[in-house]
């Protein structure tokens, strides 16, 4: 043990999603997604880019387990296509859908790389879309928990480690109320499939579909998951970083990012909505039971939290809140993205929160990246300092947590690959791994020999 070591056991892994990676999109019976839909109405995304080849990982996957495995990872957190496996959302499981992913986990378990799925990440079957209105209807979420119990029935032999739902605010906030924004004379839509543009009260209900999803899915991993089957979601938290490392500022940032993860956080931890967001709600939405607060707090084995910038700064203020948001700085520094903040102290604040505020007792940072204008260089190579820089400051931040007690079993850096980077189209690499999309090589970066390093020493190095 260096002072710069993580505890045993902690896994060093890789994240990517289906839609962003796998291609194939209508191959072994797949149906079609929403994000399949989206991507294939002109004008939505940049370059009018779509998923349909992406990186090939459908018949790649091999190839890409072997890259991971040299990398020396230890981990791979990939998200399952629920229109491969139930191409109408119900009903009629697709046995092929269901063998892709059988094939790709026997692989990563021969590579000695322990797999972790997540059961949605945004590609909702078109047809729950068509006839539910998707997440707008509390019969997705019942679909979805079909299908989690038939997944875990499926795969629950190979697949011990499962989330729920990636960033349901995401998903929620940006397919369910798309906004226009002003760049440089041109109108932009922020957001993302389904692409719709509810009410503020309907997109409230929507917010507690979800969640509701997420808790019938616990349920049924539960009651049809081998013994041993471990379960949580992986959630992208705002979270609130004091801007005095005080315990008055430490006490007024646990309570603004209780408030301000009330829809998704706070609701599946705690399982009641707080006065507040209730207030803010107008009394008129959400509607729900106790019956359905109950299944959206079923107890977790773990937390996922995606972490890549700070919520706000705060600060203790003599007002009810009992805090006070700071205004972001104009001249703030920021990664490549256009919301990417810089800010690696949130990489122990967030785990650190989950802690203290909800007693959590096992965390996994579920993403951690940054988008690079990486380029290959003449002799071959792919020098992205910035990510390494970045890397290496979050993770040290992540070190300092652990070496505090704050229980992170293992951190999952976004992206394996750089990939489809949804309204980004393939212009935003995010990957350890440069692809190119005209040949689909790939090529491990300055990062991966860093990410690499760092795995093998279980430290920041
Ligand atoms: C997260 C998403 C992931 C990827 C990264 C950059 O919000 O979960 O799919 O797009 O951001």
């Amino acid at each position: 043990m260096t002072s710069r070591s993580f505890p045993d056991g902690f896994r060093w892994g890789v994240a990517t999603s289906a839609y962003q990676i796998e291609g194939a999109w209508d191959e072994d019976g797949k149906g079609v997604s929403i994000w399949d839909t989206y991507a294939h109405t002109p004008g939505k995304i940049a370059n009018d880019d779509n998923g349909d080849v992406a990186n090939d990982h459908y018949h790649r996957y091999g190839e890409d387990v072997a890259l991971m495995k040299a990398i020396g990872v230890t981990a791979y957190r990939f998200s399952i296509a629920w229109p491969r496996i139930f191409p109408d959302g119900t009903a009629q499981p697709n046995p092929k859908g269901v063998d892709f992913y059988k094939r790709l986990v026997d692989t990563l378990l021969d590579a000695g790389i322990e797999p972790f799925a997540t059961l949605y990440h945004w590609d909702l079957p078109q047809t729950l879309h068509d006839r539910y209105g998707g997440w707008r209807s509390a019969e997705t979420a019942k679909a979805f928990a079909e299908y989690a119990g038939h997944v875990v029935e499926q795969l629950g032999d190979r697949v011990r480690h499962y989330f729920t739902i990636n960033e349901l605010r995401s998903f929620v906030e940006g397919g369910y109320q798309l906004v226009d924004v002003q760049v440089g004379g041109k109108t932009l839509q922020l957001g993302g499939a389904p692409g719709l543009r509810l009410s503020d009260s309907e997109l409230k209900q929507v917010r507690h579909h979800a969640v509701l999803g997420h808790g019938l899915a616990v349920e049924a991993i539960r009651a049809r998951g081998p013994r041993g089957t471990k379960v949580g979601f992986a959630e992208n938290i705002r979270v609130a970083v004091p801007v005095v490392d005080a315990p008055e500022y430490v006490a007024a940032a646990e309570r603004a990012t209780r408030e301000r993860n009330a829809a998704f956080m706070t609701v599946m931890l705690e399982g009641r909505y707080t006065d507040e967001y209730l207030a803010e709600a107008g009394g008129e939405t959400p509607t729900f039971t106790d019956e359905e607060l109950r299944a959206i707090a079923s107890p977790l084995d773990f937390v996922g939290i995606n972490v890549y910038r700070p919520g706000w700064y705060v600060e203790p203020a003599d007002e009810p809140a009992g805090y006070r948001e700071i205004p972001i700085n104009a001249s703030h520094p920021k990664m490549r993205s256009s919301w990417h903040l810089l800010d690696p102290e949130v990489m122990y604040w967030a785990p650190k929160q989950v802690q203290s505020i909800w007693g959590a007792k096992s965390i996994f940072i579920t993403e951690n990246g940054c988008a690079a204008s990486d380029v290959v260089a003449a002799d071959g190579r792919v020098y992205d300092t910035d990510r390494v820089m970045f890397l290496r400051a979050c993770l040290a931040q992540l070190q300092r947590a652990t070496s505090e007690g704050v229980p992170v079993d293992g951190y999952f850096l976004w992206s394996a690959q750089d990939n489809f980077e949804w309204v980004d189209g393939y212009g935003n690499r995010f990957g350890l791994i440069y692809v190119d999309f005209e040949t689909l090589e790939r090529i491990p970066k300055l990062s991966a020999e860093w990410f690499s390093r760092a795995a093998r020493a279980n430290a920041v190095v």
